[in-house]
């Protein structure tokens, strides 16, 4: 056994994370606080859920759907409480877990992008948000959702409006429903990016067989969990191939201590979990576990020396 802990944490973007684990936007419902709670210690950041400037009721039932052994399907329709609330009651509960407190915010345009970031900033609780991730990327939504993120000038656009009102990074969360993800991706960096998410939900359907008809009302909805991991790596891969010095943060399919490794060694600095969550949401626990124990056999002093280390 090596004397030191091994660090599981590194700093990103600025900001300094205890841990690569962060919690992916959606993975916990409004109860999170408590959910939360016990998971500082092995948790590096906290994801708020995507907020719209006004609260949405969300979709029509049945939201979700568990596909056995490969993950689930979502249409919750990016259901919040509205921005103001967010900054109001869900910032300070979430800053108390002391950890950094990343807001995630969707809109229809580049100026409302932007206003949310002013709002956000100027609001009493806005110094306790770290960074914003701008969820460019959601397919269970009408206007906007995931057809504003696979364009490279809407993409520039709004990650240009927000990062010119708004001094802290700010993440841009990409769709892998694209042809080319890393155009995409470039073009945040472009606008301004302080750093990547990759990747959101991938789209997919379901049918039962029984009615003859598709389970969910809306047809399509966001594939996640185990069946998207290497869709995941593929897209952080090459975004990291292509855009090494910015950071990723990795997402989609991770379920385990193996699963970050893979993600830190094909390029990501950080990794969020999310669908795992519903079913173990002590997870964090068990990986954090897995990873010390993984760098204490392997000689690893910090998590930060695998970034990338899969890269010729
Ligand atoms: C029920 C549910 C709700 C989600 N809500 C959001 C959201 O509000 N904003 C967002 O950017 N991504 C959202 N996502 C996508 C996740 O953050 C993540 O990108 C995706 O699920 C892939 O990771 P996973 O396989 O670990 O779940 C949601 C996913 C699920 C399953």
């Amino acid at each position: 056994m090596s004397a030191i802990a091994p660090k599981l944490g590194h700093t990103v973007a600025g900001i300094e994370f205890s841990s690569v684990l962060l919690n992916a936007s959606g993975a916990f419902n409004a109860s999170l606080f408590n959910e939360l709670y016990p998971l500082k210690e092995v948790m590096g950041g906290i994801v708020t859920k995507t907020v719209t400037t006004e609260p949405l009721a969300g979709n029509l039932q049945p939201r979700t759907v568990e596909l056995p052994g490969i993950g689930m399907l979502n249409s919750i329709g990016l259901q919040n409480p509205g921005l103001a609330y967010s900054l109001e009651k869900d910032i300070p509960a979430l800053k108390a877990l002391g950890l950094p407190v990343i807001l995630s915010i969707s809109a229809h345009s580049s100026a409302e992008f932007a206003k949310m970031a002013e709002t956000a900033l100027s609001h009493a609780n806005g110094p306790m948000i770290e960074a914003l991730e701008l969820n460019l990327s959601c397919p269970n939504v009408e206007k906007g959702g995931v057809h504003f993120g696979s364009a490279q000038d809407s993409v520039r656009e709004a990650l240009k409006a927000v990062t010119s009102v708004f001094p802290k990074p700010v993440f841009a969360k990409l769709t892998p429903n694209v042809s080319d993800i890393v155009s995409i991706g470039g073009a945040a960096i472009e606008g301004g990016a302080a750093g990547l998410t990759a990747i959101n939900t991938v789209l997919g359907a379901t049918i039962d067989i029984k009615k003859r008809k598709p389970v969910m009302p809306r047809v399509s909805a966001g594939y996640s969990g185990p069946g998207i991991k290497p869709v995941a790596i593929h897209a952080i891969w090459n975004l990291r191939k292509h855009f090494p010095e910015t950071p990723i943060m990795g997402v989609g399919g991770v379920s385990n201590a193996e699963d970050v490794l893979e993600f830190l060694m094909a390029g990501a600095s950080l990794v969020q979990v999310g669908t795992i969550c519903f079913r173990q949401p002590m997870i964090f626990k068990k990986i954090a576990e897995s990873l010390q124990a993984y760098c204490v056999a392997e000689g690893v002093a910090s998590l930060a020396e695998l970034c990338g280390c899969a890269h010729p």
